[in-house]
């Protein structure tokens, strides 16, 4: 019942042209999948291209971070509605790479995201524990800390536009993928957090990504958990094969 979504996320990775060229390898190895809620995130330059590159496929487009103001004096920043603008359906928002070395916080993720939905953008909404945080068995603490407060304030009807993704930071770039126990006892309890914090239909209703290291070869063990819904791919998004091994695990 929930569709599963396969996000590439291609961090500071193409130029225009690289990016265009992946989408049309892309596009044929893909085509055939309908279960999937596909999804790329290049560059900001390479959005408009992309967009026209996707046209009439199955491939939708997201932008991997926004600012939470319509207009004005922010120079440097993008506001949601330009990325609709764009062609965005999705905009990636909290990714521990900001979080890490751009001074993301919980508050900023909070006010990003509620710009992204205001502007009927999808938010995908990332949150994950450092090596050290679980070596001291913080994990369920941070998480639960990162997703009390990113997603304060937000009404029942905002969840249709939230996709959460899960992303141990250890995992991220790393090569170690969490195993399919450890992602999917955490996936669980953050449905079990969002059923607290709003209600029963939104957190069985919520698509949870894991993130991390994920490869055409483990996608099929995380998928299979009954509460990972996809995947926020790095690394492994940067080549047509890979990840349309990925974004067809159901076929
Ligand atoms: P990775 O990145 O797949 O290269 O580990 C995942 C991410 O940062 O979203």
């Amino acid at each position: 019942m929930r569709t599963p979504v396969i996000a590439g996320n291609w961090k500071l990775f193409k130029t225009i042209a690289e990016s265009v060229a992946l989408i049309n390898e892309l596009k044929p190895l893909v085509a055939n999948n309908h279960g999937v809620e596909i999804v790329v995130a290049p560059v900001f330059t390479a959005l408009s291209p992309v967009c026209a590159a996707i046209q009439g496929s199955n491939i939708r487009l997201a932008a991997q971070n926004c600012f939470w103001e319509e207009e004005g004096a922010f120079t440097g920043e993008v506001a949601p509605k330009l990325l609709k603008d764009a062609g965005c359906s999705h905009v990636i928002i909290g990714h521990s790479e900001r979080r890490q070395y751009f001074g993301e916080t919980d508050l900023s993720v909070n006010k990003k995201t509620k710009a992204a939905i205001a502007a009927r953008l999808t938010a995908i909404v990332c949150v994950g524990e450092t090596l050290a945080e679980r070596e001291s068995e913080q994990t369920f603490s941070v998480i639960e800390k990162q997703v009390q407060a990113g997603l304060a304030g937000l009404a029942v009807d905002d969840f249709a536009k939230v996709v959460i993704a899960y992303e141990p930071v250890w995992a991220i770039g790393t090569g170690k993928t969490a195993s399919d126990a450890q992602a999917q006892e955490v996936h669980l309890f953050i449905r079990n957090l969002i059923a607290g914090l709003f209600n029963q239909s939104i957190a069985g209703a919520v698509r949870i990504l894991y993130g991390g290291s994920v490869k055409p070869d483990n996608v099929k063990g995380l998928m299979a958990q009954p509460d990972i819904d996809g995947a926020l791919v790095g690394g492994a998004s940067l080549k047509a094969e890979s990840f349309a091994a990925i974004a067809t695990f159901n076929v």
